[in-house]
């Protein structure tokens, strides 16, 4: 059930024509969610990043239909108001149209998320009109694109040049025009990023995209510091790596010292 303070496509849209920024961050499991809202965060994305950051992938490539649902139940069953978004992962809906849809409608059956993301610009035009014409909300992701990791062989960033720069101010435009709700513009120059939040009457998310996009979207392990390495573009604003490293050194000693329990 929708309740007033329900975040939702449209309150997305809103936020961009008043020019309130909104705040995304991934979750992958209740715990998680519950404490990025009570933070103050308006949408969780479960992105595939799962298969990197906790499932020990050194993509997301293998990252299944089945597990993506798995979590994205667990985030959609921590939330209270937070508007939840679920990555199609690979192969799920490159095939065709029909493939898309079959597979976001059990995203959102068996998970109770608000919407689907898949990457892809204007080649993915005619999938994600398929799907919003049948009343789903479709996230678009361009720029770099994990997914395609195998084609491009790195996460370096994209629209360096001018033909790439074109192409991406048409997948932006194509994706708007196909029904998109919002586009993730992910590692891309901050005046290109910038030129297609003007483009766009949809809200953007940047990720290494610049201040100028509507709302700003990091991973869960990035923004608090539990990785060794973070990429360049995401800073950590806490480091609980090494706190949680320190905490369990300390009960581990105290374990193996016979000091715990104390009593
Ligand atoms: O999978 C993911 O977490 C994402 C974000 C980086 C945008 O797609």
């Amino acid at each position: 059930m929708t309740t007033p303070d329900q975040t939702t496509a449209l309150t997305l849209l809103r936020a961009k024509q008043a020019q309130r920024k909104i705040s995304w961050l991934t979750a992958y499991d209740a715990h998680s969610a519950a404490i990025a809202e009570a933070a103050g965060i308006d949408v969780l994305l479960v992105g595939d990043s799962l298969g990197m950051v906790a499932l020990g992938y050194d993509s997301t490539l293998p990252v299944t239909l089945d597990q993506m649902i798995h979590h994205t139940a667990a985030v959609v069953r921590g939330r209270q108001r937070a508007w939840v978004v679920c990555d199609l992962p690979f192969g799920s809906y490159q095939v065709s149209p029909e493939q898309a849809l079959t597979n976001s409608v059990r995203v959102l059956q068996e998970s109770g998320c608000d919407a689907v993301k898949l990457e892809g610009g204007e080649a993915m035009a005619a999938t994600i009109q398929f799907l919003a014409e049948r009343g789903i909300a479709v996230v678009a992701h361009i720029g770099l694109t994990p997914q395609s990791i195998k084609q491009f062989g790195s996460y370096a960033k994209r629209g360096n040049n001018d033909a790439e720069r074109a192409q991406l101010l048409r997948d932006a435009a194509a994706v708007e025009q196909a029904g998109a709700v919002a586009v993730v513009l992910e590692n891309i120059p901050a005046d290109l990023a910038t030129a297609i939040t003007e483009q766009c009457a949809i809200p953007t998310v940047g990720i290494g995209a610049s201040v100028a996009c509507d709302a700003q979207v990091l991973v869960w392990h990035d923004l608090l510091g539990l990785n060794a390495h973070n990429p360049p573009f995401a800073p950590a604003y806490v480091q609980l790596r090494e706190q949680m490293i320190e905490g369990i050194r300390r009960w581990d000693h105290d374990v193996k010292a016979g000091d715990f329990p104390q009593s």
